[in-house]
């Protein structure tokens, strides 16, 4: 037999050396990759300001945000221990999610026509963070286009009654709430994109863009309408930051995957990810959103969102084309942001997370400030 392929005792310290300088290149790389804006290289030294990245795991549960997602949508009255095999392996997924709350008039509009529509993913219990963005960078009227942009909030069910209730009357409020008979947990979160995905095609035909964001995700709206109007026209497009085919690990290891773990029977014969979106907040032309639901028909169930809807559906898409927007996403640590806004740095990035509330306002407020010579008065302060 030809022993070519066995490598010879001789060079396995060698090979360790190799494999140690690789893993190294690839670590540094993926923290400049995440963490670059903004930093000068002093800071870029300092990992405490910034998330740091020591393996594997933590990348993918970062990069595909789901650690945050996690946090907004594991309602403590519902069971999350699901079943996972028979139902989440349905094919294709569950069509046509019964709808509890609806308001089919949000994209009406009397003389002009509706260019963009921004879908928030939220959960029953979120209510203040919806506040927040409805006086943030969801309000529209602060940058002078009510009629060009509109905005639903799309929920599940909570396992509380009283959170439904409550939640009965802010759609009465505000008139922006969809709301999906599922219980809002993370692994129905597909049903809920697909909701939306319905929901869009049926009531706001002809619009120009949907933006779909997390309700925790600060968005740069300025930047957004800006980086947009350049692609203004153009059709079958994804705007978003991307992670390569195959750049993306698939959890399946039980002893590190935790909430995140993928069973051998979802998703079979991979261990990577093909191409898809980071969810935090990507956009999608259009005429994108009736084929993207149609294609769900027939393309299996798959309980992560992001990949489903930004990575699985779009493959079936002939012409389609993404924009990577990863250099402009930040990742920002509450201090960081702070030191930002103190500092008066320009403001590049178009999506953040953000979970503290008031450094969401106060970054609103600067940002407002800095492109539209707003400023808003003290009493405007939520906190
Ligand atoms: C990855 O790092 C996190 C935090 O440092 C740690 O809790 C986890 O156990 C590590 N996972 C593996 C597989 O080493
Ligand atoms: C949105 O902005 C307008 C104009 O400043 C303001 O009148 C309105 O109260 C704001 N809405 C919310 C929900 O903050
Ligand atoms: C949603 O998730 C819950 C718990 O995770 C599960 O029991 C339920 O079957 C899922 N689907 C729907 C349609 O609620
Ligand atoms: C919907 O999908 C079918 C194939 O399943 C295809 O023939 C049809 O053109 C699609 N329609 C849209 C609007 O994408
Ligand atoms: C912003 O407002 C200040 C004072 O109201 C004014 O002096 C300044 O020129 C304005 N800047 C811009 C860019 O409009």
């Amino acid at each position: 037999m030809i022993q070519s392929s066995t490598v010879p005792r001789r060079y396995i310290p060698q090979l360790i050396v190799v494999s140690l300088v690789v893993y190294t290149c690839v670590y540094i790389y993926l923290d400049t990759f995440l963490c670059f804006t903004m930093r000068s290289s002093r800071r870029r030294r300092d990992n405490t300001r910034y998330v740091s990245i020591t393996n594997a795991s933590q990348v993918s549960e970062m990069l595909a945000t789901q650690a945050e997602q996690e946090r907004h949508y594991t309602p403590t009255t519902v069971i999350t221990r699901t079943p996972i095999t028979e139902e989440a392996t349905q094919y294709p997924p569950p069509q046509d999610v019964s709808i509890l709350l609806d308001n089919p008039n949000i994209c009406r509009r009397s003389a002009s026509q509706l260019q963009y529509i921004v879908y928030v993913h939220s959960s029953p219990q979120n209510a203040e963070r919806r506040l927040l963005l409805r006086s943030t960078w969801l309000n529209a009227s602060l940058y002078g286009g009510p009629n060009a942009m509109a905005k639903v909030f799309l929920l599940g069910r909570s396992g509380l009654k009283s959170v439904n209730e409550q939640v009965k009357v802010e759609a009465k409020t505000y008139g922006d709430i969809l709301q999906g008979d599922f219980v809002d947990t993370y692994r129905n979160l597909t049903l809920k994109a697909l909701m939306g995905l319905k929901w869009l095609s049926v009531h706001c035909p002809g619009v120009k863009f949907a933006l779909k964001a997390d309700d925790d995700t600060f968005v740069n709206i300025f930047r957004l309408l800006d980086e947009l109007k350049a692609h203004d026209r153009q059709k079958k497009l994804i705007l978003c930051p991307l992670w390569a085919d195959n750049a993306m690990p698939i959890l399946r290891d039980p002893t590190s995957c935790r909430k995140w773990c993928v069973k051998n029977d979802e998703f079979p014969g991979r261990s990577s990810y093909p191409r898809y979106c980071a969810g935090l907040a990507f956009v999608l032309t259009g005429d994108l959103i009736p084929m993207l639901h149609n294609y769900s028909r027939i393309t299996p169930f798959f309980w992560i969102d992001d990949v489903y809807v930004t990575g699985l559906l779009p493959i079936k898409v002939a012409g389609i084309r993404y924009v990577n927007l990863v250099k402009k996403v930040g990742y920002y640590k509450e201090r960081f942001t702070d030191d930002w806004i103190n500092r008066r740095k320009s403001f590049t990035s178009l999506f953040i997370h953000i979970k503290k509330p008031d450094t969401y306002l106060r970054l609103w407020k600067w940002l407002l400030q800095f492109n539209n010579n707003i400023t808003l008065p003290a009493t405007d302060l939520l906190i």
